[in-house]
């Protein structure tokens, strides 16, 4: 029997699980880099596919690769219509990032079942992955409320032709290009649950499909990608800045978590959120203010005065809501955002695996009991 070489560490803390270049967080002094370039100058250089090119293939692309990289994916996002049968058969009340999930793990049913470390397979996979699932986010949110998907736009980007494909009408380009900013912030973010479920998943040589649609399950959870509707849930629950004091010190007292707060990582404010806060406020020039801001703004100062010791800070959850409440998306809607993006980190790891893998198969430590008698029904 192979024996545990660490001690046992609830939730793997401080346990590398992969070597990886792929990006770099430092906790610490709020940073976040991709393939080596800091967030915020991707934030304000770089457009969404250009980083998922970055990220999956290790650099930035030249315009050629770029152009043709672009024009694959506009030309991949339709999707079948025996998927868009099956999303019909959803219940209107069904989570979207359920429908999502099962709608990713379908693709797999149309595509080749086992994984390759082949660039051409590798490709596609990529291709048809970026291509394909905003596609089906935004199918969902229009069937569930009876109506027919909307079809994908050739004459749009990527983040206008979603933003289309969800509500019927084209974005301003400001309101396209911030919600790229965001693509861009929630693409990858080291050895988080989400992708290392993905890890997981790939090191079974599993198809690509089934990796994401493991990730999009983990990424739903509240206490990770599930954590930006609950902050919108929570502002409205608290409902004026008179009320975020009482609010806050209430949670604390119980023991509750406060939304969008905290990290395994970081102990400063997460540099993504002092971007989307950014990014809300010049959304706010354009369409209004959001007196839901007031409040976050309040909550912001007073977690961090109750809990900065703690190291407690707005995580890139905090303010996400907020921007994508002003794009017109819905609250159930907002971790399908997260998902649309991460996608793009999922597959740069699910590319670095296959190169090197190895299946996953860490240990336990047995705390149970052991040589037991069976005893028979009749005598318990
Ligand atoms: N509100 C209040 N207290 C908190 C919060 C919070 N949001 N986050 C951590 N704490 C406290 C805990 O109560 C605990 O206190 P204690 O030592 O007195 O018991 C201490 O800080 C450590 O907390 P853990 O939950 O053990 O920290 P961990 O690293 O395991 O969790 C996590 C990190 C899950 C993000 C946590 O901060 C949390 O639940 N935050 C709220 C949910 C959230 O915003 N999630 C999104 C994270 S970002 C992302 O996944 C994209």
């Amino acid at each position: 029997m192979t024996k545990p070489s660490c001690e046992y560490q609830p939730g793997l803390e401080g346990i590398p699980v992969a070597q990886s270049s792929i990006s770099f967080v430092d906790g610490k002094n709020g940073i976040l880099e991709y393939r080596g370039i800091n967030i915020e100058e991707l934030a304000q250089k770089s457009t969404f596919l250009e980083t998922a090119y970055l990220l999956i293939w290790g650099k930035l692309p030249t315009k050629d690769e770029l152009a043709n990289f672009q024009d694959e994916i506009t030309r991949h996002r339709r999707v079948k219509y025996h998927i868009r049968d099956m999303m019909k058969c959803f219940p209107e009340s069904g989570h979207p990032m359920d429908a999502l999930q099962t709608s990713a793990a379908a693709l797999g049913l149309f595509y080749s079942r086992r994984a390759l470390a082949k660039e051409e397979y590798i490709r596609d996979a990529v291709v048809r992955l970026l291509a394909k699932i905003p596609t089906m986010v935004a199918a969902f949110a229009q069937m569930r409320m009876g109506n027919d998907p909307v079809q994908p736009s050739d004459n749009l980007n990527y983040a206008a032709n979603f933003l289309y494909m969800l509500t019927e009408k084209e974005p301003e380009p400001l309101e396209a290009r911030i919600f790229d900013v965001c693509l861009m912030l929630h693409a990858e973010h080291t050895m988080n649950a989400s992708t290392f479920s993905a890890m997981v998943t790939a090191s079974t040589l599993t198809d690509p499909y089934a990796v994401v649609a493991s990730a999009v399950g983990t990424l739903a959870g509240p206490l990770h990608g599930g954590a930006n509707e609950e902050v919108l849930v929570m502002l409205e629950e608290i409902g004026s800045v008179e009320n975020v004091r009482p609010y806050i010190e209430d949670c604390i007292e119980n023991k509750k978590k406060i939304m969008g707060f905290g990290h395994r990582v970081y102990k400063v404010k997460d540099p993504r959120a002092k971007i989307l806060q950014q990014l809300a406020e010049r959304l706010f020039e354009l369409t209004g203010h959001d007196e839901y801001y007031d409040i976050a703004l309040e909550v912001e100062k007073v977690v961090t005065e109750k809990l900065g010791h703690k190291g407690i800070y707005a995580n890139v959850d905090f303010y996400s809501g907020l921007v994508y409440r002003k794009l017109g998306i819905k609250p159930d809607l907002f971790t399908p955002m997260f998902a649309i993006s991460r996608v793009a980190g999922w597959l740069a790891h699910w590319k670095e695996q296959l190169a090197v893998n190895r299946i996953f198969r860490p240990t336990q430590v047995y705390i149970g009991d052991r040589g037991i008698p069976y005893v028979a029904i009749e005598d318990r």
